[in-house]
């Protein structure tokens, strides 16, 4: 009878194995376990008729084997009821493949979050052309033609009088001539200029100009404006400073320092230990540079400053080459979400 139990247990689980669905599974209960003809169900009876001593173990052994035959049928029951198996052969349930979402441009987050600050500060955005004409992108800043300030801005030429603009300024002077006072706006875009590539230049890169102009605007508004500015962006503790510097189209004109974002001023590696980090140009207009667009500068004032975006995208994410940011590497580029530090 034991040799009789165990080939019934192979022959049960090859059954069951290829089974396929309820009615195969239905037969498998009848031929093994049904009431009137179930091969152990039949053992089950002959059990009396075995010697006393060895009914009890012999007993045991094939109630198990019903157990087991029991719970075999019932989780093949329920393996057929689960979405795993489905005749397609699709199991929805497996992880699928991720899709490959699109991210923005660290230096489109940068643009976008200095945006956010001086549009909640009152400032429109404006636009101007990449190809500039040398009027608006020198001449109409008090920049003329021999002008020694041109030699820093190494310039791509497009044309008889058209060049890659060097700057954003340009911007000042195509709103000015469009509006009239007051007027407050920002000017963020692409410049050029003739650089070799390393890592911290790229003939391509990006800025952004402001400018507000109207009836007594102050350099005590340019610095209040700036420091707010710099506090959204880099938290509370940040310091600015101004320092005197020369730029044609601007008079004071200024050099604008913040206290090192990371070190706070006490001095570190990435502001060469002297606590302060140079991040952008300032000042208040140049006379010229109204007259050049038909203000009077007796009867306005105005502040202007530009600063580097990419800069900005450095410090803030601590990325050293610059070129990254042309590279296209989704493995770099997909690190940035709109995070900032405050
Ligand atoms: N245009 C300057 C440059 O590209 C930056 C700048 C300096 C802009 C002073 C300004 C300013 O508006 O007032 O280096």
């Amino acid at each position: 009878m034991e040799q009789e139990l165990k080939d019934l247990r192979v022959e049960f689980s090859n059954a069951l194995a290829s089974a396929r669905d309820e009615a195969a599974l239905e037969a498998i209960r009848i031929r093994f376990l049904g009431q009137k003809s179930g091969c152990l169900t039949h053992l089950m009876r002959g059990l009396g008729r075995l010697p006393a001593d060895q009914r009890p173990r012999m007993g045991q052994t094939v109630n198990s084997l019903k157990k087991e035959m029991d719970a075999g049928l019932a989780a093949a029951l329920a393996a057929l009821a689960s979405p795993e198996r489905r005749s397609d052969g699709l199991d929805p349930t497996l992880p699928g493949c991720a899709p490959n979402l699109g991210q923005l441009h660290p230096i489109t987050l940068v643009r976008r979050e200095l945006e956010e600050i001086f549009i909640s500060l009152g400032y429109s955005i404006e636009e101007g052309p990449e190809v500039e004409t040398e009027f608006h992108n020198f001449e109409a800043l008090n920049i003329p033609p021999d002008h020694p300030a041109r030699d820093d801005h190494d310039s791509f030429y497009a044309g008889p009088g058209r060049v890659l603009r060097t700057h954003t300024s340009p911007v000042q002077i195509r709103t000015m001539q469009r509006c009239q006072p007051p007027l407050k706006f920002i000017a963020p875009g692409m410049v050029f200029r003739r650089d070799a590539i390393d890592p911290n230049h790229t003939p391509a890169f990006f800025q952004l100009e402001g400018m507000a102009v109207g009836e007594r605007v102050s350099l005590a508004d340019l610095k209040g404006t700036l420091t707010v500015f710099w506090r959204r962006l880099f938290g509370d503790r940040i310091q600015v400073r101004f320092r005197p510097s020369y730029f044609p189209f601007v008079e004071p004109g200024a050099e604008v320092d913040i206290s090192c974002i990371l070190c706070l001023g006490k001095g570190c590696r990435a502001c060469g230990g002297s606590g302060w980090i140079e991040i952008m140009g300032a000042g208040m207009v140049h006379p010229a540079v109204f007259r050049a667009v038909g203000y009077d500068p007796d009867r306005v004032s105005g502040f202007a400053f530009g600063m580097g975006i990419d800069r900005i995208a450095k410090l803030k994410y601590g990325i050293e080459d610059l070129r990254l940011f042309w590279e296209n590497d989704l493995r770099f580029l997909g690190q940035f979400r709109n995070e900032s530090p405050r």
